[in-house]
C-alpha cells in the first residue's frame, strides 16, 4: 500500500482493509457503522516514540496525555500505564483520570466553572492558571470556604488551603497551528495570561502562599514543524529566567504543552520527533544556564500525537447521489461525527474503501452525511472507487478529536467504540440509544 499514511497497523488482504490484524468489513457488520476503531499497539508505539526522544536526552521528562483528545476510559486505563499522568480540561476529566490510576494529574481549564477550579485543588497535582481572574477567583473560593452560600455545595466543609503546586499558561503573543483555529496564542487567542503579565501573575501566586511553580505554554495544535517548538521553548525560558530575576522564583518544571502533529494528507510529513526532543533539550539547558534557572522538569501533554493515527472510523454508504449539481455520497457518518472535518475547513481526512481496496479511483465526489445542514460535507472532492450502497468507506486518524468532539444533533444517538489489538476486538463503547440520549428528560406528568 503506497498511501504513507498507511502504518503497521494496516493491511490490505486480498482487496479487504485489516486494521491491527482485524477485518474491517467484519467489524462493520458485527458492531455496526459508524464505528470508531481504535489499535492498542499504534497507542503504545507512539507513546514510546515520544518517551523514547525526550527522556533519552533528559532524564527528568514527564509525559502527561491530554484527556480531551479521546476519552473513553478503557483506552485510559491502557495510556495510564504507559504515560507519566494525564492533563485535565475539566472537574469530569480529573474523575476521569482518577479511574484511571494516572500517576499524576494536570488540571488545565479555561473559563474555569468554580465547580472545576475547586475539583483542580482538591484532586490534581498541579493546577495550569488560564488567568490572573482564575487565580484570584479560587484563592476568594478558598478564604471564603468556611462560610456557607454563595459557595457552590462541592466546596462546603474544611477550610481549603491555597494550591500548592501551580503555573500560569503564557500568551506568548504568537502561535501555530495547523489551521487558523488551531492557533491557540497570539493577539486573537483567548487562551492565557499576556506575557507582559507573567511577572505580576507568579508575584501574587508567591504572595498568596503558593510554594511549589512551573511555567506553562499551549499555543498550537498540529504542528508539523520541529523547530517551533525549540521557539516555543526559547520563549518560554526567557520568560521564567525573568521572572526568576524579578520575584525569585525557582521553577521546578517547564511545561510546553502537546501540539505535537500528525499528518492528515498523504503528501504530508510526519513530525520529527526526535529533531522536536533535540531541539527543546538543547534550548532547555542553554536558556537554564543563561537565567540560573537550574534543572527543570520538562512536560509534555501531547494528545493528537498518542491517539490519532491510532484510531479509524468505519461508515457505511447509504446512498450515492448523481442527479444533481454535484456527485454525492452519503454516509452513515456526518458532521455530527467527524466535527473536526467541517470545524476546521481545510481539514482532511483520507478516506479508504475498506471493502475494495483495489478498485480504481473514479470521479471526484463529495462526501456527506444525513445532517439537515448544508456544512455537513466530511469530506470533500474526492477520487474514491465509484461507490455503491453498502461500500464500507473508512476516514483515517480518527483517534484524537474523533467521537470526543461528536455530538447528538438530529436526534442520532453517539456511536460505538471497538479497541483492537493483535487481531482481536473488543467493544469499549456501546452505541448510544434514543432512549440512553433521552435519559435525562423528566416524564411526562400523569394528566
Ligand atoms: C491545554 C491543552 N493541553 C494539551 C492539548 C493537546 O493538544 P494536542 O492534541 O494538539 O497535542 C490541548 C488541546 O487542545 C490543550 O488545550
Amino acid at each position: 500500500m503506497k498511501n504513507s499514511l498507511l502504518h503497521d497497523s494496516f493491511e490490505n488482504r486480498d482487496g479487504i482493509l485489516y486494521f491491527g490484524g482485524v477485518n474491517t468489513v467484519e467489524l462493520a457488520e458485527k458492531f455496526g457503522t459508524p464505528l470508531f476503531v481504535y489499535d492498542q499497539e499504534r497507542i503504545q508505539s507512539n507513546i514510546n516514540r515520544v518517551r523514547r526522544a525526550f527522556q533519552s536526552r533528559y532524564n527528568e521528562f514527564l509525559m502527561l496525555y491530554a484527556i480531551k483528545a479521546m476519552n473513553n476510559s478503557r483506552m485510559l486505563d491502557v495510556i495510564a500505564q504507559k504515560t507519566d499522568g494525564a492533563d485535565a480540561s475539566r472537574s469530569t476529566e480529573i474523575e476521569l483520570a482518577q479511574d484511571a490510576e494516572f500517576p499524576m494529574i494536570s488540571y488545565s481549564g479555561n473559563f474555569a466553572t468554580n465547580e472545576s477550579l475547586i475539583s483542580g485543588l482538591k484532586n490534581a497535582d498541579i493546577i495550569n492558571f488560564d488567568s490572573i481572574e482564575a487565580f484570584q477567583r479560587l484563592m476568594n473560593l478558598i478564604k471564603n470556604s468556611k462560610s456557607s452560600p454563595p459557595i457552590p455545595n462541592s466546596i462546603k466543609g474544611p477550610k481549603l488551603s491555597p494550591p500548592k503546586r501551580i503555573t500560569f499558561r503564557i500568551n506568548p503573543g504568537f502561535g501555530q497551528g495547523s489551521f487558523e483555529n488551531n492557533v491557540f496564542a497570539g493577539h486573537d487567542a483567548k487562551f492565557g495570561i499576556r506575557h507582559e503579565d507573567a511577572v505580576d501573575a507568579y508575584k501574587q501566586a508567591k504572595e498568596a502562599g503558593v510554594e511549589h511553580f512551573g511555567i506553562y505554554m499551549m499555543t498550537g495544535s498540529c504542528v508539523l514543524d520541529p523547530s517551533y517548538f525549540e521557539k516555543v521553548t526559547e520563549k518560554l525560558l526567557d520568560i521564567a529566567g525573568k521572572i526568576r530575576k524579578e520575584v525569585g522564583i525557582q521553577f521546578e518544571w517547564i511545561n510546553i504543552g502537546g501540539g505535537f502533529g500528525i499528518p492528515y494528507r498523504p503528501d504530508e510529513k510526519s513530525l520529527d520527533i526526535e529533531k522536536v526532543a533535540e531541539k527543546v533539550i538543547e534550548m532547555l539547558r542553554k536558556k537554564a544556564e543563561e537565567y540560573d534557572l537550574g534543572h527543570p522538569t520538562l512536560m509534555v501533554e501531547p494528545g493528537r500525537y498518542i491517539v490519532g493515527d491510532a484510531g479509524i472510523l468505519l461508515t457505511t454508504v447509504q446512498e450515492v447521489k448523481n442527479l444533481s449539481y454535484q456527485p454525492y455520497v452519503g454516509t452513515d457518518a456526518g458532521m455530527n461525527t467527524l466535527l473536526r472535518s467541517v470545524l476546521y475547513p481545510t481539514a482532511y481526512h483520507d478516506v479508504l474503501m475498506a471493502n475494495r481496496m483495489n478498485a480504481k479511483p473514479g470521479k471526484k465526489r463529495t462526501i456527506v452525511g444525513g445532517i439537515c445542514e448544508n456544512t455537513d460535507k466530511i469530506a470533500r472532492n474526492r477520487k474514491i472507487p465509484t461507490p455503491k450502497e453498502g461500500d464500507i468507506l473508512t476516514f483515517l486518524c480518527t483517534g484524537a478529536y474523533g467521537f470526543s468532539m461528536s455530538f447528538g444533533f438530529n436526534t442520532i444517538p453517539l456511536d460505538a467504540e471497538v479497541l483492537v489489538r493483535d487481531g482481536k476486538a473488543k467493544l469499549i463503547r456501546k452505541r448510544q440509544t434514543l432512549k440512553n440520549m433521552m435519559s435525562n428528560v423528566v416524564p411526562r406528568e400523569n394528566p
